[in-house]
This record gives structure tokens, sequence and C-alpha cells, in this order.
């Protein structure tokens, strides 16, 4: 053998970061599995949520590792110090913000995606296609036309923020892409209602249209946007010459999952010429539940929805999505030519348009692959029974407080979210919400409504049922009853399951 092929060939192997031992790697890493798979098939007998200790805190205060560690050690040390102390959505008492449970077969794809490394940026392969199919079933259920396209991303924040960029440069133009804003942007304006999720006002202000900008109308006592006063701020801000281009609808708010008139605000968007988008973050997959899917009506008229499959469609994080219903518009507003990106007919190079023409990403994950592992192998009416039953099991919360006394219901129950609070002042109720997390047997969260602060269950995982409602309810009757008491209590959490 040649000497420089030879010294090359060491060299090589001394930098690979294979293992030098195969077996005794595949051995560790079916321990791995077998010990996730444990962690969610037991992930009743555990908290739903435990503090970090201060030790465990400060062992990620580590220096660089310079030196190699044995993998082993590296994953006890994830076993003993991350794995517990994780956010808890898994576990069915999780009811805080908006968390998707997750499923073992989304954790497989995930280990799938990762062993292909795919970058699906773009070029011509399969993971592409597969993220293609999503992108066609979306179309399909949302009764989009087919030049419509979609595109994966971290979630609703980003793909509200896409949707902002699309409808400013399907108003101002692409030359808005080269010379800014200009005069013409600085006089653009969008609409909301006041419930809408906050990453709507950041989308503006990254946008560079200013928070300013963006119209939050008035909601009426369902919390769904007045259309009438829409119409009108509309037509006032038009009288003194700003250009109305976007309203943002809700189908699902974040405080009470309350879905905006998305009927009578398509039939307003094409009378004045403007975008409409939903924010669709957890309510648009609603579509899959046929009991639920008529209150989505009108959402087959908006010009791009946004939605996130790691909140009811149980895919793990992240998997956020936007559809657009004019997919040249799309393309318009990101597509860039870079020599070193150019597209070819044939070889690699092929198959335009690719990702990155229709987002800011580059490189891109393949997220597209554990969705469509969680919507094959589940099929979409299970997930729509989910979906339905945990809008079931929010009733069944409703009724719990309703039949309760001691508890007092502060917002009409849409979908699966349940606001509420003990009889007594915010500060109690919000040492409610951390003593009940504490404890590790729920998480629910916290949020404010008509000045009013409110303990808030969202019902999201597919795990969750009657007992872990009841058990959320004992747990605040508890913990409020030694509130309103003496105000001095100890949490007690369930010890931890057997490693
Ligand atoms: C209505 C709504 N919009 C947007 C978002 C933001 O979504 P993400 O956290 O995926 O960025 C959420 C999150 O809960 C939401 O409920």
């Amino acid at each position: 053998m040649n000497e420089m092929v030879r010294k090359t060939q060491a060299a090589a192997t001394d930098t690979s970061l294979d293992p030098q031992d195969w077996n005794a790697f595949r051995a560790l890493a079916h321990r791995m599995l077998d010990e996730t798979i444990d962690g969610i098939a037991n992930i009743r007998a555990r908290p739903v949520w435990q503090p970090i200790p201060d030790d465990v805190r400060a062992a990620f205060k580590a220096d660089v590792p310079r030196e190699a560690s044995d993998l082993a050690d590296v994953y006890r040390e994830f076993a003993e110090h991350v794995a517990p102390y994780a956010t808890g959505n898994v576990h069915p008492g999780f009811m805080g913000w908006v968390h998707g449970g997750g499923t073992a077969v989304g954790m497989l794809a995930e280990m799938l995606a990762a062993g292909l490394n795919a970058n699906l940026g773009g070029r011509d392969h399969m993971p592409i296609e597969v993220e293609r199919q999503i992108v066609d079933w979306m179309r399909r259920l949302f009764a989009f036309p087919e030049s419509a396209s979609g595109i994966f991303v971290t979630g609703t924040s980003m793909a509200n923020l896409m949707a902002v960029l699309v409808a400013r440069t399907s108003a101002l133009g692409t030359p808005a892409r080269q010379y800014g804003i200009g005069n013409d942007g600085a006089l653009l304006t969008a609409y909301t209602s006041r419930a809408a999720h906050g990453c709507v006002s950041r989308a503006m202000d990254i946008a560079g249209l200013g928070t300013d900008a963006l119209r939050k109308i008035d909601v009426d006592t369902d919390h769904r946007i007045d259309v009438a006063a829409l119409r009108a701020q509309i037509a006032v801000d038009r009288e003194v010459g700003f250009k109305p281009f976007l309203v943002v609808a809700s189908a699902g708010t974040v405080d009470i999952g309350a879905i905006d008139d998305l009927k009578a605000i398509a039939e307003l968007c094409r009378e004045e010429g403007i975008w409409f988008h939903v924010d669709g973050a957890f309510g648009a997959l609603a579509i899959l539940a046929p009991e639920l899917a008529p209150v989505l009506g009108g959402i087959e008229l908006a010009d791009s929805i946004a939605l996130d499959f790691h909140k009811w469609g149980q895919v793990p994080y992240d998997a956020g999505f936007l559809l657009v219903r004019d997919g040249e518009q799309h393309r318009q507003a990101f597509a860039q030519p870079a020599a070193y990106l150019s597209r070819e007919a044939r070889g690699l190079a092929a198959g335009a348009v690719w990702p990155c023409d229709l987002g800011p990403d580059l490189s891109r994950g393949f997220r597209a692959l554990k969705t469509w592992f969680t919507l094959k192998t589940f099929g979409t009416d299970r997930l729509g029974a989910v979906i339905a039953r945990s809008c079931a099991l929010a009733k069944y919360l409703e009724a719990r407080v309703l039949a309760e006394p001691r508890l007092e219901l502060l917002a009409p129950v849409n979908l699966n979210i349940v606001c509420f609070r003990y009889r007594a002042d915010d500060a109690v109720n919000r040492e409610i919400v951390a003593d009940v997390q504490e404890s590790g047997i729920a998480a629910p969260s916290g949020t404010t409504l008509d000045g009013k602060f409110a303990i808030r269950a969202a019902i999201v995982n597919h795990r969750t049922d009657e007992t872990d409602i009841d058990a959320l309810v004992a747990a605040i009757l508890d913990f409020g009853a030694r509130r309103v008491g003496d105000g001095v209590i100890e949490i007690e959490a369930p010890p931890l399951a057997a490693q």
C-alpha cells in the first residue's frame, strides 16, 4: 500500500467519531432505548414535575469538556440529572400552557431521523418527499388548492412570523425585499383580537412593521373577535390613509380556546382585499375530529394557516407547520438565488422548489418523519378521537368546578381549556398553582382573565383521564384550604419511581 494512503487511513481511524467497539455501543444503545421506553410506559409512577435541586443545577456549570468521557458515564449523568427534571409534559397530569404529550412512536421516529441525519433544506431525496406528503395531507384536510405549499418550522410563533412576511411581500411586492418596506410599508396595518397570542405582535416587530401597526380588536364575552369592530377599525384606518394588509384570526385562543368567526372574517378579508391568516396553533387540528370540525368553518378560506403537530397532534417537539394557499406567493417571500444552491435538471441538485425557498432556514432537520409516523401509525381518525376526548375531559373538569362551591369558573369552556380559581384572592391562587406543581401531582398553569388570576388547565395529553382531573381538583382544594388556613404548608412530592 502506498505510504501516503496508509497514513491517511490510520489518521481517519483516529479521528472518526464512530464507536471503537460497535457491540458494546449496541448493548448500551439497547439499554438506553429500554430505559426510555420504561420511562414512558411507567410515567404515572413519577411526579409530573419536580424542582431542580441546587446540586443538579450546579453540575451544569462545568468547564468545557476537552477530554473524552465514557458514553455510559455521560448517559448516567443524563439519566440522573436531566431526565427526572424535564418539563413533565409526557405525564398525564401535565395540563399547563398547551403542551403535547408525545408518543413512543414519535420517539422512535426521532431516533430513525437522527440516524439518517438528513438535511431538508433542499436537494432531491426521499425525506423531502415525506415532508411534501404531509403538505399534501394538510392541503386536503383544509381543502386548499393543489397550488398550495407548506413547510415544517419550529412552532406556530415562527409560522405566524412567516405568514406576516408572506402577507407583507404580497402587499408591497417583491421589490420591498430588496429596498426595504419604505413609505408604503410604514402605512401597513394588521388586525387581530385582544385574545390573540403574543407571538402575533412579536411577528409584527420582527418583520419591521412595528407592534403599533397591529390593531388589537375587542372580543365578545366568548373571547371571539368582534367582527363589527374589526370592520369599523379597517374603515377608520383606510380613511386616514393606512393600508390594511392582514387579519390574523385565532382558531383556539391561548387563554380559553375561543375560535373566531372564521367565515365572517374570510368574507370581510375578501371584500377588503386583505390577507386572511389563521393562528390555529392547537385548534386547527380539531379538523381531525368530525364532531369538532364544524366549529372551524371558514378555515378553508384562509390565505394561510399556522399549526403545531407538537400540541394536539401528539408529535414530539418540535413540529410547527405553515400552510399557504398560493404556493407561488409563499415562494416569492423567501426564495433567493445563490450560485452554490443552483438547481439542476438531474442529480442530487434536482427537485426544485426546495424547502429553503419557502422559509428563512437553509439547514433543516427531518421533523416530517415523526409527523408521518404519527399520522400513519395511529391514523387521523384516532388522533381526532384523542382531540375530542380531551374536550370531553375539559367538560368533565368544568362540571367538577361548577359543582364545587369553593371553586369558580372564570371563562366558558370552548375546547380543551378550563380557567377557574379557588375562591380566594390572586395571591392565594398563584401560590396554589405553584403548590400543585411542586407536589408533583399535576401541573396546571396560570393566566389573567379580566384582571383576575386564573388557574388554567389545558388538556392536551392523550394519556390524561378522569382520574387525573380528579387528582388536580383534589390537590387544588387541599392546597387552597391550607393556604386560606394558616398559610404554612409542606409540599410532599410523590417518591420517584425506582430508576
Ligand atoms: C394560539 C397560539 N398561538 C401561538 C402559539 C405559539 O406556538 P409555539 O409555542 O409552537 O411557537 C401558541 C402556544 O401555545 C398558541 O396557543
